[in-house]
């Protein structure tokens, strides 16, 4: 609940004019039985219509006050719990975005977004509750049991006796209540998972007829959820149905006891009439207090699974850069061995060096972990052995926006967003309009983007949805070729470009970005063999390093491919 509180410090102000707004009219609600025992006990044997009119008044005008000052009070609780949440569910964001990606995949994409949306929801109705009734509640409890003693201490002892009883049922329960709304949260968080993958796989369901099958899985899904909600609402519910019981107990205890001392006129009536009105609010109040507990269990559920988000460290702390090394190389890998948190090695003692201006292509079969040494120098990841240096400075003591502003890099696995091509490939940076152009036809992408009736204001669907492949990679091409960052990465990226357009961006690529040092990462011969180096890889270790030449002269591997993909002839552009 720290989480809670330290996001209603900033509205401190407007909390406690609603406290006190609310104290003021739950004591006017408080009084009003005590007057009415005044009324009845005092002012009617008076037979003085004067004063039983000004003393009516006096009950009509406390009884506005309470209802004028519970719907203010009300209002501003509504309000303040939606700044609250409303920040909450932005630093949330906030700090998702920042998340190293190790930590994401800790968490899980979806459960991530069920904390965003669903447990943000469950902070809002805990905080509305809290302060609508958490301070009515309590003062209507302690008032009433207070009042009461005055009125009648003997009727009083009564209520007190049941209530060490009530307490220890429900603090028992709510105890009960947290884990399994934990448990609860956790359900929604494989609905989110199995919606989504539903959703984005939505083109592949329907293209094999896997909609039954989904609908079950969905089904599965969902019945856990209700299994889970169902249990932890049961055993919640148990709460206030016993406190009714207890409470009924008590005021028929309370009836007995009373008639014997009216009889015995130890008491008088008007008192037993507001004692009996006590006995209801103090039941209402304690009513309210058990689904504060419900909500409560409920809202520390979902508190706890955000605050583990927020409390988390960003790893990648970057360290201070020696501006005066020198250095004759661009990017060096010394003996880097990196495993990914949940396996094996991904990949082990990989050594390479490039030069400025160098290009290196990195060849090898599917899963020899291509992508890994692409996501470690873009530090994605942080190697688990080994040394990485970029312009001859150790890798991690870069930040990572000094990193990527140096870096262009097409991934693998890369996403457009619902936006038009422009936002796409300038991508919230600032680039000249001539840079744009010219990123353009580096990329291959001036002809089909001019075929676009709005052309570079053409809006994408998410993912780039309605382009083909190949003009999916050429508007990524084009965010990262763009103002011929220092270094560029391009893994698999022309893998959708036709043999023809493939050659002209290797061409562009020699021509227009002779400063740029470039990781070409593929699967075609012909688009690696001119590059300085080639890298080999098998299940990740090194067994290749040389030109296209010394590699064809002495690699078996390489023969073996190069023999597979061009028939023994060489390939001219
Ligand atoms: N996020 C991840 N978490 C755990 N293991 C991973 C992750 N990404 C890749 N791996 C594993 O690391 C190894 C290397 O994967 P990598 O993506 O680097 O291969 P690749 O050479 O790029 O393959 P491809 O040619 O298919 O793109 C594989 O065995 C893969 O299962
Ligand atoms: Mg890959």
């Amino acid at each position: 609940m720290k989480l809670i509180i330290n996001y209603l410090k900033p509205y401190r102000s407007r909390v406690t004019l609603g406290v006190i707004i609310k104290f003021l009219g739950t004591m006017m609600e408080l009084v009003l039985p005590w007057n009415l025992a005044y009324i009845l006990d005092q002012v009617i044997p008076q037979k003085d219509p004067k004063k039983i009119l000004f003393w009516g008044g006096v009950m009509l005008v406390a009884s506005a006050f309470a209802l004028w000052a519970n719907i203010v009070a009300n209002r501003m609780v509504s309000r303040i719990a939606k700044d609250t949440t409303e920040h909450i569910r932005g630093d949330l964001f906030h700090k998702i975005t920042y998340l190293d990606t190790t930590q994401i995949e800790d968490v899980g994409v979806s459960s991530l977004v069920s904390r965003v949306t669903s447990d943000t929801y469950n902070i809002h109705l805990t905080l509305g509750v809290m302060m609508r009734m958490g301070i009515r509640a309590p003062i209507l409890l302690v008032g009433g049991i207070l009042i009461t003693t005055t009125l009648d201490p003997i009727l009083t002892l009564v209520l007190v006796a049941i209530m060490p009883i009530v307490f220890v049922m429900v603090t028992h329960i709510s105890k009960k209540g947290v884990p399994l709304f934990g448990k609860l949260q956790k359900q929604v968080d494989q609905l989110v998972l199995t919606v989504r993958e539903n959703v984005t796989g939505s083109r592949v369901i329907k293209a094999l007829s896997k909609e039954a099958y989904e609908r079950q899985r969905f089904e599965n899904v969902n019945q856990s959820l209700v299994n889970a909600e169902t249990t932890a609402n049961v055993t919640l519910a148990a709460s206030p149905a016993l406190l009714d019981l207890f409470l009924n107990l008590g005021l028929t205890l309370v009836i007995v006891v009373s008639a014997y001392r009216v009889n015995a006129g130890l008491t008088q009536p008007g008192v037993i009439v507001a004692f009996l009105t006590y006995f209801t609010i103090i039941l209402n109040a304690m009513l309210s207090i058990t689904r504060i507990f419900v909500l409560y269990s409920r809202g520390l559920a979902s508190a706890n699974r955000i605050n583990e988000v927020l409390r988390k460290k960003p790893t990648l702390v970057p360290g201070a850069i020696d501006q005066r090394k020198p250095t004759s190389t661009k990017l060096v890998f010394d003996d880097v061995t990196f495993a990914y948190p949940d396996g094996g090695p991904a990949i082990e003692n990989i050594s390479f060096s490039v030069k400025p201006g160098e290009t290196l292509g990195i060849m090898g079969a599917t899963g020899s972990g291509k992508t890994t040494i692409a996501s470690l120098i873009l530090r994605l990841y942080d190697r688990t052995a080994g040394q990485i240096l970029f312009d001859g400075q150790e890798i991690k003591h870069y930040s990572l926006d000094a990193l990527h502003q140096r870096i262009g890099a097409v991934l693998q696995k890369d996403v457009l967003f619902a936006d038009t091509i422009r936002e796409n490939i300038l991508f919230g940076r600032t680039f000249s309009e001539e840079q744009l152009q010219q990123a353009i036809d580096d990329a291959q992408a001036r002809e089909f983007i001019d075929k676009l009736a709005d052309g570079l204001e053409h809006h994408l669907e998410a993912k780039g949805q309605n382009l083909s492949g190949g003009q999916k990679q050429r508007v990524l091409l084009a965010r990262a070729l763009i103002g011929q960052p220092d270094l560029l990465i391009l893994d698999d990226s022309s893998s959708a470009l036709d043999y023809h357009t493939d050659a002209n961006l290797r061409k562009a690529l020699r021509t227009h970005f002779v400063d740029t040092t470039k990781i070409l990462i593929a699967q075609r011969v012909s688009s690696i063999q001119h590059a300085d180096k080639i890298l080999l890889l098998d299940k990740g270790k090194m067994i290749g390093y040389g030109t296209h030449d010394e590699l064809l002269a002495a690699n078996p591997t390489y023969q073996e491919i190069y023999q597979g993909q061009t028939g023994g002839q060489v390939i001219e552009e």
